[in-house]
Protein backbone atom coordinates (compact mmCIF):
# COMPACT_ATOMS: atom_id res chain seq x y z
CA UNK A 1 0.00 0.00 0.00
CA UNK A 2 1.56 3.34 -1.15
CA UNK A 3 0.45 5.87 0.40
CA UNK A 4 0.99 9.88 -0.37
CA UNK A 5 3.19 11.44 2.19
CA UNK A 6 1.41 14.86 4.03
CA UNK A 7 3.37 17.31 5.65
CA UNK A 8 1.10 19.68 7.23
CA UNK A 9 1.51 23.20 9.20
CA UNK A 10 0.05 24.26 12.46
CA UNK A 11 0.51 27.62 12.69
CA UNK A 12 -1.26 27.59 16.62
CA UNK A 13 -1.98 31.52 17.47
CA UNK A 14 0.92 32.94 14.97
CA UNK A 15 1.01 34.46 12.24
CA UNK A 16 -0.47 37.68 10.59
CA UNK A 17 -1.72 39.32 7.09
CA UNK A 18 2.06 39.65 6.37
CA UNK A 19 2.56 36.06 6.67
CA UNK A 20 0.40 35.77 3.77
CA UNK A 21 3.94 35.73 1.87
CA UNK A 22 5.06 33.09 3.40
CA UNK A 23 1.91 31.32 2.16
CA UNK A 24 2.53 32.04 -1.07
CA UNK A 25 6.28 30.86 -1.02
CA UNK A 26 4.89 27.57 0.91
CA UNK A 27 2.59 27.23 -1.92
CA UNK A 28 5.50 27.23 -4.58
CA UNK A 29 7.37 24.77 -3.12
CA UNK A 30 4.27 22.38 -3.07
CA UNK A 31 3.58 23.02 -6.25
CA UNK A 32 7.12 21.74 -6.94
CA UNK A 33 6.56 18.53 -5.37
CA UNK A 34 3.50 17.22 -6.43
CA UNK A 35 4.14 13.90 -5.13
CA UNK A 36 3.20 15.15 -1.57
CA UNK A 37 0.63 16.60 -0.25
CA UNK A 38 1.15 20.16 1.85
CA UNK A 39 -0.92 22.08 3.63
CA UNK A 40 -1.48 25.57 6.17
CA UNK A 41 -3.30 25.54 9.58
CA UNK A 42 -3.43 28.95 10.46
CA UNK A 43 -5.43 30.69 13.02
CA UNK A 44 -8.97 30.57 12.39
CA UNK A 45 -9.07 34.58 11.54
CA UNK A 46 -6.26 33.78 8.38
CA UNK A 47 -7.84 30.78 7.11
CA UNK A 48 -9.49 33.10 4.45
CA UNK A 49 -6.97 34.98 3.00
CA UNK A 50 -4.46 32.17 3.56
CA UNK A 51 -7.00 29.82 0.88
CA UNK A 52 -6.68 33.04 -1.16
CA UNK A 53 -2.90 33.04 -0.91
CA UNK A 54 -2.24 29.16 -1.28
CA UNK A 55 -4.05 28.73 -4.58
CA UNK A 56 -4.15 25.27 -4.59
CA UNK A 57 -2.62 24.59 -1.68
CA UNK A 58 -4.96 23.19 0.87
CA UNK A 59 -5.55 25.47 4.02
CA UNK A 60 -7.41 24.11 7.51
CA UNK A 61 -8.46 25.20 10.51
CA UNK A 62 -6.98 23.79 14.07
CA UNK A 63 -9.92 22.69 15.79
CA UNK A 64 -13.64 23.12 14.68
CA UNK A 65 -16.88 22.17 16.82
CA UNK A 66 -18.89 19.05 16.79
CA UNK A 67 -21.81 21.24 16.14
CA UNK A 68 -22.69 23.23 13.21
CA UNK A 69 -24.21 26.70 15.07
CA UNK A 70 -25.51 27.32 18.23
CA UNK A 71 -24.74 28.74 21.62
CA UNK A 72 -21.40 28.05 21.94
CA UNK A 73 -19.23 31.64 22.29
CA UNK A 74 -15.57 31.77 21.10
CA UNK A 75 -16.06 28.68 18.51
CA UNK A 76 -16.04 27.76 15.14
CA UNK A 77 -18.02 25.07 12.87
CA UNK A 78 -17.08 22.64 10.80
CA UNK A 79 -19.66 24.59 7.86
CA UNK A 80 -17.97 27.84 8.78
CA UNK A 81 -14.58 26.92 8.29
CA UNK A 82 -15.60 25.46 4.73
CA UNK A 83 -17.20 28.26 4.06
CA UNK A 84 -13.78 30.25 4.77
CA UNK A 85 -12.04 28.18 2.21
CA UNK A 86 -10.48 25.23 4.80
CA UNK A 87 -10.45 21.78 3.61
CA UNK A 88 -9.05 20.36 6.42
CA UNK A 89 -9.36 20.40 10.23
CA UNK A 90 -6.88 19.68 13.25
CA UNK A 91 -9.19 18.00 16.29
CA UNK A 92 -7.84 16.92 18.94
CA UNK A 93 -4.45 18.40 19.73
CA UNK A 94 -2.41 17.88 22.97
CA UNK A 95 -2.84 21.54 23.49
CA UNK A 96 -6.21 21.51 23.01
CA UNK A 97 -7.14 18.40 25.18
CA UNK A 98 -4.84 20.26 27.96
CA UNK A 99 -5.55 23.48 27.70
CA UNK A 100 -9.59 22.91 26.66
CA UNK A 101 -9.81 19.48 28.71
CA UNK A 102 -11.19 18.06 25.58
CA UNK A 103 -11.78 14.43 25.86
CA UNK A 104 -11.61 11.48 23.64
CA UNK A 105 -15.10 11.66 22.83
CA UNK A 106 -15.61 15.19 22.15
CA UNK A 107 -12.40 15.14 19.61
CA UNK A 108 -14.39 11.94 18.16
CA UNK A 109 -17.38 14.18 17.73
CA UNK A 110 -15.42 17.04 16.04
CA UNK A 111 -13.97 14.90 13.96
CA UNK A 112 -16.92 13.67 13.10
CA UNK A 113 -18.69 16.63 12.10
CA UNK A 114 -15.36 17.66 9.43
CA UNK A 115 -15.95 14.85 8.32
CA UNK A 116 -19.99 15.54 7.89
CA UNK A 117 -19.08 18.57 6.07
CA UNK A 118 -16.07 17.43 4.07
CA UNK A 119 -13.47 18.46 5.59
CA UNK A 120 -10.48 15.93 6.33
CA UNK A 121 -9.65 15.33 10.20
CA UNK A 122 -6.12 15.50 11.43
CA UNK A 123 -6.72 13.73 14.73
CA UNK A 124 -3.70 14.38 16.92
CA UNK A 125 -2.72 11.45 19.88
CA UNK A 126 0.05 10.92 21.73
CA UNK A 127 1.95 10.31 25.36
CA UNK A 128 2.99 13.02 27.91
CA UNK A 129 6.79 12.44 29.24
CA UNK A 130 5.39 10.85 32.66
CA UNK A 131 2.78 8.54 30.88
CA UNK A 132 6.10 7.41 28.83
CA UNK A 133 7.93 7.00 31.77
CA UNK A 134 5.60 4.85 33.17
CA UNK A 135 5.74 2.38 30.07
CA UNK A 136 2.09 3.69 29.21
CA UNK A 137 2.81 5.02 25.72
CA UNK A 138 0.94 2.17 23.85
CA UNK A 139 -2.17 2.17 26.34
CA UNK A 140 -2.50 5.71 26.34
CA UNK A 141 -2.15 6.42 22.34
CA UNK A 142 -4.31 3.17 22.11
CA UNK A 143 -6.98 4.68 24.47
CA UNK A 144 -7.17 7.64 22.52
CA UNK A 145 -7.14 6.17 19.38
CA UNK A 146 -10.24 4.08 20.28
CA UNK A 147 -11.68 6.81 21.65
CA UNK A 148 -11.58 9.21 19.03
CA UNK A 149 -10.93 7.89 15.52
CA UNK A 150 -14.89 8.26 13.80
CA UNK A 151 -16.18 4.50 13.04
CA UNK A 152 -16.38 3.88 9.43
CA UNK A 153 -14.28 6.90 8.34
CA UNK A 154 -12.24 5.87 5.26
CA UNK A 155 -8.55 6.86 3.97
CA UNK A 156 -9.18 9.72 2.16
CA UNK A 157 -11.12 11.68 5.20
CA UNK A 158 -9.10 10.38 8.24
CA UNK A 159 -5.22 11.77 9.34
CA UNK A 160 -4.04 10.38 12.72
CA UNK A 161 -0.90 12.21 13.79
CA UNK A 162 1.33 10.71 16.41
CA UNK A 163 2.17 13.40 18.74
CA UNK A 164 4.59 13.18 21.89
CA UNK A 165 3.63 15.39 24.12
CA UNK A 166 7.04 16.35 25.36
CA UNK A 167 8.29 16.28 22.01
CA UNK A 168 6.30 19.02 21.23
CA UNK A 169 8.16 22.38 20.71
CA UNK A 170 11.45 21.19 23.07
CA UNK A 171 13.53 20.18 20.61
CA UNK A 172 13.08 16.56 21.73
CA UNK A 173 12.29 13.74 19.71
CA UNK A 174 11.40 10.22 20.12
CA UNK A 175 14.09 7.74 18.47
CA UNK A 176 13.15 6.23 14.91
CA UNK A 177 12.57 3.03 16.63
CA UNK A 178 10.10 4.29 19.35
CA UNK A 179 8.80 6.37 16.58
CA UNK A 180 8.96 2.89 14.56
CA UNK A 181 7.26 1.21 17.50
CA UNK A 182 4.14 3.57 18.12
CA UNK A 183 3.43 3.74 14.52
CA UNK A 184 2.62 0.26 14.03
CA UNK A 185 0.83 0.16 17.18
CA UNK A 186 -0.90 2.94 15.09
CA UNK A 187 -1.75 0.99 12.46
CA UNK A 188 -2.30 -2.08 13.78
CA UNK A 189 -5.27 -0.35 15.46
CA UNK A 190 -6.54 1.03 12.74
CA UNK A 191 -6.79 -1.65 10.89
CA UNK A 192 -8.83 -3.06 14.20
CA UNK A 193 -11.15 -0.32 14.17
CA UNK A 194 -11.59 0.56 10.23
CA UNK A 195 -10.74 -2.76 8.62
CA UNK A 196 -8.99 -2.69 5.52
CA UNK A 197 -9.72 0.88 5.01
CA UNK A 198 -7.08 1.47 8.48
CA UNK A 199 -4.29 0.63 6.32
CA UNK A 200 -4.57 3.62 4.00
CA UNK A 201 -5.34 5.83 6.53
CA UNK A 202 -2.08 8.20 7.04
CA UNK A 203 -0.17 8.51 10.15
CA UNK A 204 1.89 11.69 10.74
CA UNK A 205 4.26 12.02 13.19
CA UNK A 206 4.91 15.36 15.20
CA UNK A 207 6.75 17.41 17.24
CA UNK A 208 9.69 19.17 16.78
CA UNK A 209 10.30 17.77 13.28
CA UNK A 210 12.80 19.80 11.27
CA UNK A 211 14.78 20.58 8.42
CA UNK A 212 17.44 18.84 10.42
CA UNK A 213 15.78 15.46 11.22
CA UNK A 214 12.87 15.91 8.51
CA UNK A 215 14.56 12.59 6.52
CA UNK A 216 15.69 10.57 9.25
CA UNK A 217 11.67 10.76 10.81
CA UNK A 218 10.03 10.92 7.72
CA UNK A 219 12.07 7.71 6.57
CA UNK A 220 10.64 5.51 9.59
CA UNK A 221 8.04 2.80 8.42
CA UNK A 222 4.11 4.15 8.67
CA UNK A 223 5.26 7.20 8.92
CA UNK A 224 3.44 9.03 6.18
CA UNK A 225 4.16 12.89 7.04
CA UNK A 226 4.77 14.92 9.49
CA UNK A 227 2.40 17.90 11.50
CA UNK A 228 4.73 20.85 11.64
CA UNK A 229 4.55 23.48 14.65
CA UNK A 230 7.30 26.02 14.85
CA UNK A 231 9.12 25.24 11.85
CA UNK A 232 5.79 25.52 9.58
CA UNK A 233 5.85 29.21 9.48
CA UNK A 234 8.01 30.19 7.20
CA UNK A 235 9.02 29.15 3.66
CA UNK A 236 12.57 28.76 4.90
CA UNK A 237 12.12 26.37 7.52
CA UNK A 238 9.13 24.62 6.26
CA UNK A 239 10.52 23.95 2.56
CA UNK A 240 13.50 21.96 3.32
CA UNK A 241 10.68 19.56 5.11
CA UNK A 242 8.22 19.35 2.05
CA UNK A 243 11.83 18.63 0.49
CA UNK A 244 12.57 15.97 2.61
CA UNK A 245 9.31 14.45 2.50
CA UNK A 246 9.44 14.27 -1.55
CA UNK A 247 12.59 12.48 -1.59
CA UNK A 248 11.25 10.22 0.27
CA UNK A 249 8.34 9.94 -2.30
CA UNK A 250 10.49 9.25 -5.02
P1 LIG B 1 6.39 21.71 17.03
O1 LIG B 1 4.79 21.50 17.18
O2 LIG B 1 6.74 21.27 15.62
O3 LIG B 1 6.59 23.19 17.23
O4 LIG B 1 7.05 20.87 18.05
C1 LIG B 1 4.14 20.41 16.59
C2 LIG B 1 2.68 20.43 16.89
O5 LIG B 1 2.30 20.77 18.02
O6 LIG B 1 1.84 20.11 16.02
Amino acid sequence: MTRRMLVAGNWKMNGNRAAMAEVQAIAAIAAAQPAVDVAICPPFTLIEAAATAAGAMPIGGQDCHAADKGAHTGCISAPMLKEAGARLAIVGHSERRADQHETSTEVRAKAEAAIRHGLMAIVCVGETEAERDAGKTLDVVGAQLDGSVPAGANAAELVIAYEPVWAIGTGRTPSVDDVGEVHAFIRARLRALLGGEGEGVRILYGGSVKAENAAELLGVADVDGALVGGASLTAAQFGPIIEAAAKISS
